[in-house]
């Protein structure tokens, strides 16, 4: 039967994004796995209003097929939003409308990517970006996150080694999964680098807007004179993931052929949820909407912070984010941070996060673990943090025993 499903399922086959998962936790388990904004801040009542206005407004139309491009107006504001927020230079016709920032990251690679070509992704990276990468079979080379971003050093390296190196990926803001933010240095000297060496970026940034502490930076976009920048972002995480409204921005000419690969994959994101998005952005304020979701995750990621500065030993090491939803704990090289959730974390603690290895394109780190903090509350990450450094003390003592984990 398997020989005839195409290379690709082959290639895919080991699903990274199946693997972050490792069981069942039942329903008094506490998930610091998942990556999902707080459902309580949705803005439900929002939308529905501003979805029926849309039907009001617009009636049949917008049940109808609709462009590929997706509406002007949502798209003019979507450039106008870049542009307050991001510092980028964009107009209607430099943003695609795709569907999540998922799609958008399939559409890139399928444009950029034959079977074979270079691409560099961060060590770790997001996994849902390699898993839409890994369908067109690349070949990756992978460089360290340092505390304020990619290592440009090491990048260079790379670069100098490896001509013909494509495509670079980054998520600059509250790294998904580190919450590392890059320096306004890096993404100044990144797009040199592009300049340069003659690759195209992929900005990744659906955490951009939600900052809790520090200083916004402008989108490494910004300083793209040239088109090497291609910008991705994402409704998913400041209004809801359900909408599954993403966009990229990107010179005309990208856009163009990104239009066409999207046509041939869904013809276009749905006109219902195009038309009550733009509704909402009409009736509401954006921005009110991020600011008002800001307490509760900066209280979360301060209490997170917390009880792992008391709790945890001292050769185990945690970044300190200045937003998104995640930090990220690197354990002693001897614990397997796998076998410590599938063999303590979920059948003993009750708690689960997602081991490291599948951040990585060659699966080649063992020690690391994602902690998400914005879909748990405050006496859940008190409980739930104490128990996971309780094991990890057990897990680095059995160690020192022989005993392998
Ligand atoms: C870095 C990053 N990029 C893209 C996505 C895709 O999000 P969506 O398709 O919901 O916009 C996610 C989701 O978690 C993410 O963390």
């Amino acid at each position: 039967m398997s020989d005839v499903f195409a290379d690709r399922v082959v290639i895919g086959s080991e699903d990274r994004l199946a693997e972050m998962f490792g069981g069942s936790l039942g329903k008094d388990g506490i998930k610091f796995s998942a990556g999902n904004p707080n459902a309580d801040l949705f803005p439900t009542a929002q939308i529905k209003v501003a979805l029926n206005d849309a039907i009001d407004k617009y009636g049949s139309q917008i049940f109808e097929y609709q462009t590929v491009s997706g509406f002007t107006q949502l798209r003019s504001r979507l450039a106008q939003w870049a542009a307050k927020t991001a510092k980028i230079k964009a107009a209607a016709n430099n943003i695609l409308i795709t569907q999540g920032g998922q799609q958008a990251l399939d559409l890139i690679g399928k444009l950029l990517l034959d079977a074979g070509d270079k691409i560099v992704v961060e060590a770790p990276t997001y996994v849902g970006a390699l898993s839409a990468f890994d369908q067109y079979d690349p070949c990756y080379y992978d460089v360290a996150m340092d505390d304020d971003g990619l290592n440009l050093e090491e990048l260079e390296t790379v670069l100098q080694n490896h001509s013909d190196i494509k495509l670079l990926y980054t998520v600059p803001d509250f790294h998904n999964p580190t919450g590392v933010t890059m320096s306004l240095t890096k993404r100044k000297k990144l797009v040199e680098l592009a300049e340069k060496y003659d690759f195209f970026i992929l900005e990744d940034t659906p955490y951009r807007d939600l900052r809790y502490k520090g200083e916004k930076l402008p989108a490494i976009k910004s300083f793209d004179k040239h088109g090497h920048v291609l910008f991705v972002s994402s409704f998913s995480k400041i209004l809801m993931p359900g909408l599954r409204i993403g966009w990229v921005a990107a010179d005309e000419e990208v856009i163009a052929h990104l239009r066409t690969l999207k046509t041939s994959s869904d013809l276009e994101t749905s006109g219902i949820m195009l038309a009550a998005l733009n509704q909402y952005l009409e009736n509401s304020d954006l921005d009110r909407h991020i600011s008002s979701m800001l307490p509760t995750y900066r209280k979360r990621l301060d209490v997170m912070l917390d009880v792992l500065d008391n709790t945890m030993p001292t050769d185990v090491h945690y970044t300190r984010p200045e937003g998104g939803f995640f930090i990220w704990l690197t354990l002693p090289k001897v614990v397997n941070a796998q076998t410590l959730l599938r063999e303590i974390c979920i059948p003993k603690d009750k708690i689960s996060f997602v081991p490291g290895k599948v951040f990585y394109a060659h699966r080649d780190h063992e020690n690391g673990m994602r902690l998400n903090f914005s879909g748990v509350n405050e006496a859940q990450i008190k409980v739930g943090i104490t128990r996971l450094a309780m094991s990890i003390r057990e897990a680095i003592a059995a160690t020192e025993v022989g005993a392998v984990l």
